[in-house]
């Protein structure tokens, strides 16, 4: 074979072939930058996601099993006619509820608070009569404050037994506003009860303290028991009535009990009275405890 037969490469046809190779190579590394930037991009996306909703998506999940095994175990024994209101209040106490939230809550509920607790709710007639018992002679002259007073239920029932001095306390405005056309309270206050001092109310300023459905989940902590001893009187009453069962699983009220005979031990006040009462709320049992200060 003579090279010399075959035609010579065109040089037209060199420079398209080089313009083919170096397409080729620019097309190639300009797919492999692009698939480089995606997969990083995407691992980035993915991170960011991950940070985003992954540890508090988990600690949702876990925090509504918790609150499902919690309504379950306070659900069980509920009658079927009882349960729309039970789930009204459940609301209120859910696990791990925040305290403006709660208040929220009960602000929406206002009108229709007793409403949904008539025949249901024996907690008023229960913490009056207890306290009642402790003040044989004096009621009128006994100034007693009503924590978390809610419409007033406690506060009719104390007036019923003749008690005449009666303030009260609630974080929900709304709900005061109802307590307040009773006519029965003196101060209204609208505040929490916690650990710290309430603006407004001085040490020593009361004979009793009376709370009844104010215990619950998200609602007092066992540290606000300082606090009312701070404002009642030496010698006075603290007279808590709350669901028996909130001992076994709301998780702040465990130590409930051991607290309390911590404050005990402490000289800070005297254990009257622990007993437990049927149908304190949708027939369940409750429980009175009473304390007097030192
Ligand atoms: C529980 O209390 C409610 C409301 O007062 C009452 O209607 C109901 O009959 C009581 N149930 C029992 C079992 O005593
Ligand atoms: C609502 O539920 C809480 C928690 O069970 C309870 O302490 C409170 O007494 C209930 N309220 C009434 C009015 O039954």
């Amino acid at each position: 074979m003579n090279s010399s037969n075959q035609a010579p490469i065109k040089r037209d046809n060199l420079i398209a072939m080089l313009l083919a190779y170096t397409t080729c190579v620019q097309v190639s590394s300009f797919i492999f930058w692009l698939v480089f930037l995606l997969q990083n991009y995407s691992a980035l996306l993915l991170k960011q996601r991950n940070k985003r909703f992954h540890p508090e998506s988990v600690a949702e999940t876990e925090k509504q099993k918790y609150t499902m095994a919690h309504y379950e175990k306070g659900m069980k024994d509920v009658p079927g006619e009882d349960i729309h209101a039970y789930n009204t209040n459940y609301s209120a106490h859910r696990e791990g509820i925040a305290p403006e939230e709660m208040v929220e809550i009960y602000n929406k509920w206002g009108e229709n608070y007793e409403k949904d607790f008539a025949g249901r709710y024996n907690g008023p007639v229960i913490a009056a009569t207890s306290l009642a018992e402790h003040f044989e002679k004096g009621r009128r002259d006994a100034y007693v404050l009503d924590v978390a007073a809610g419409t007033g239920m406690v506060g009719e029932q104390l007036h019923h037994r003749g008690f005449t001095a009666i303030d009260g306390l609630d974080p929900s405005k709304t709900l005061l506003n109802i307590a307040e056309r009773k006519n029965i309270y003196g101060r209204l206050i609208n505040s929490f009860i916690t650990s710290e001092p309430t603006a407004s109310i001085e040490e020593d300023t009361y004979d009793a303290i009376v709370i009844s459905g104010g215990m619950g989940e998200g609602h007092i902590k066992c540290s606000a028991l300082n606090e009312m001893i701070r404002i009642v009187k030496k010698g006075g009453l603290i007279c808590i009535v709350m669901r028996e069962e909130y001992l076994d699983y709301v998780e702040e009220y465990k130590n409930l009990e051991p607290y309390m005979k911590q404050l005990e031990i402490e000289g800070k006040w005297e254990k009257m009275e622990r007993k437990v009462v049927p149908n304190y709320s949708f027939q369940k049992n409750g429980i009175v405890f009473t304390y007097k200060v030192l």
